[in-house]
C-alpha cells in the first residue's frame, strides 16, 4: 500500500473506531452478559464479541485480502507475517469495563510484511485517541507527541502489572524491588494498550508486564517506537508479534537501565520465564 492508501486507511480505522465507542458507552446503561474465561478476573462480555464482530466485519468487506489476529475468534489465525496483517482488540481491559465503567480501549495495530505501519488505541471514557501511520508522527487526539525525553529511574513513573508482587510461576517476587524503591512512583491502569500509549506520551515513563497476546501489545509497540522508545522481552530480546510475551518498555535510556537490572538479577539466580 502506498502513502495514500495508508492516509485512507487511518481516517476510515478512527470512523468505525469512533462507531463502536458509540456502543460501548451506550452499552454502558444496559445490563451486560458477562461471562468467565480461564480465571474469575478474566472476563469476556457479549460487548467484547459485538465490537470485534463490527471491526472484523468492517475491515473484511474494505480488504478482503488483509488477515486478522484478534482475541474473540472472529479474525483469521495467522501463522506468519507476509501481507497487510490486523491486530485487534475490541475492549482491552475488560475487566475495568465491567466493574469500573472506565480505563478501557479498542486497540488496533497494523503490520506490513511484519513493520508496524498504523496504530491506534482509543481510551473510550477518557475520549482520548492515541494514534500513528509509521514515519508520519504519533498523535494524541490532534496533538503531535514528542520524541521520548531521558528520564532518569529517581524521576521516574513505572508501571507495572500484578505479577511481580503476587507469587507467580514467570517471576521471581524480588527482582523489580529495587527498581521499585528507587523510581519516583509506581502504576498500574489495568488495560495494556493504554499504559502502552501513556509510555509513548510520556505520561508514564515505563510499563513492564510478564505477559501480553499480540492483540494487547501490536498497537501501542508502533506508537512507542514512532517517538523512539524502546520495546523487548523482560530479558531484552525482541518480541515476535505472533506470540505471548513479556514486555518491558521505555525511554532508550531507562529501557537499557531495567533491562540491565533484570539481567543482574538472572544472574544472580533469580528466575524469570517467557509464557507460553
Ligand atoms: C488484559 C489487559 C490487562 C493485561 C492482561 C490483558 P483484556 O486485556 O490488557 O491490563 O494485564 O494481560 O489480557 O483481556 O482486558 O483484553
Ligand atoms: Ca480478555
Ligand atoms: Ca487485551
Ligand atoms: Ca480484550
Amino acid at each position: 500500500m502506498d502513502q495514500k492508501d495508508w492516509q485512507n486507511l487511518h481516517d476510515k480505522v478512527i470512523e468505525w473506531i469512533f462507531q463502536a465507542g458509540d456502543q460501548l458507552r451506550q452499552s454502558l446503561s444496559v445490563q451486560l452478559e458477562v461471562s468467565v474465561k480461564t480465571a474469575h478476573n478474566d472476563l469476556v462480555t457479549n460487548m467484547d464479541k459485538a465490537i470485534e464482530k463490527f471491526l472484523v466485519g468492517k475491515i473484511k468487506e474494505t480488504y478482503p485480502d488483509h488477515r486478522v489476529v484478534s482475541e474473540e475468534g472472529f479474525g483469521d489465525a495467522p501463522t506468519d507475517l507476509s501481507g497487510v496483517v490486523w491486530f485487534v482488540d475490541p475492549i482491552d481491559g475488560t475487566l475495568n469495563y465491567v466493574l469500573q465503567k472506565r480505563f478501557f480501549a479498542i486497540s488496533i495495530g497494523i503490520y506490513e510484511n511484519g513493520k508496524g505501519k498504523a496504530a491506534f488505541v482509543y481510551d473510550v471514557m477518557g475520549s482520548e485517541l492515541f494514534h500513528c501511520i509509521s514515519g508520519f508522527g504519533a498523535y494524541r487526539n490532534e496533538h503531535r507527541l514528542p520524541s521520548l525525553k531521558m528520564v532518569k529511574l529517581e524521576d521516574a513513573l513505572v508501571d507495572l502489572s500484578m505479577t511481580w508482587i503476587k507469587p507467580n510461576r514467570r517471576i521471581d517476587q524480588d527482582i523489580m524491588t529495587d527498581i521499585i524503591r528507587k523510581c519516583s512512583g509506581t502504576r498500574a491502569y489495568g488495560a495494556a494498550s493504554i499504559e502502552l500509549a501513556y509510555v509513548a506520551s510520556g505520561l508514564i515513563d515505563a510499563y513492564f508486564t510478564m505477559r501480553l497476546s499480540p492483540w494487547d501489545y501490536a498497537a501501542g509497540l508502533i506508537l512507542i517506537r514512532e517517538v523512539g522508545g524502546t520495546a523487548t522481552k523482560a530479558n531484552g530480546s525482541s518480541i515476535d508479534l505472533l506470540s505471548r510475551t513479556s514486555v518491558l518498555t521505555a525511554g532508550p535510556s531507562l529501557h537499557n537501565e531495567i533491562a540491565e537490572h533484570i539481567r543482574k538479577q538472572v544472574d544472580e539466580g533469580k528466575f524469570l520465564k517467557e509464557p507460553n
